[in-house]
């Protein structure tokens, strides 16, 4: 069985790899590639697996997923320039693939120990457009 708990936080971005010319980058990654960045309101739903505990009825407290998207993920990265402020956005392209692996990478440990698992990170940089992440 699966629960999910979704979380929204604003952050800006620069996609551009210092690998390629500025012209390579404008094809690769849009005009925005040789600017200061702009803005996403992400929306992410973390979802974890696990078997209802017998005693409690729950997989796990919805209200301590809250708190770990919270510490984890939105606390470091709401209104930050990815790119400058958050790392390893520093060196990783904080595309919204990237920034799943990121995700997952944080909030995958803080489950050791309990009977739930992380399932997946789904992350939404615009309406239509998401991105899925199960660790692999
Ligand atoms: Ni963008």
């Amino acid at each position: 069985m699966y629960i999910s708990r979704r979380a929204e936080f604003s952050a800006s971005h620069i996609c551009r790899s210092s690998q390629l010319s500025d012209a390579e980058n404008v094809r690769l990654y849009g005009p925005g590639a040789n600017t200061n960045g702009h803005g996403h309101n992400y929306v992410l739903e973390v979802t974890l697996a696990g078997t209802p505990d017998p005693a409690t009825g729950m997989i796990y407290d919805l209200k301590d997923l809250k708190d770990v998207v919270m510490r984890e993920v939105i606390d470091p990265m709401d209104h930050r320039h990815l790119n400058f402020e958050v790392p390893p956005f520093d060196k990783v392209i904080p595309t919204t693939e990237n920034l799943a692996i990121e995700i997952w990478r944080r909030l995958e440990p803080q489950f050791k120990d309990t009977p739930a698992h992380l399932h997946s990170v789904r992350l939404y940089e615009t309406e239509d457009t998401f991105v899925d992440y199960y660790g692999k």
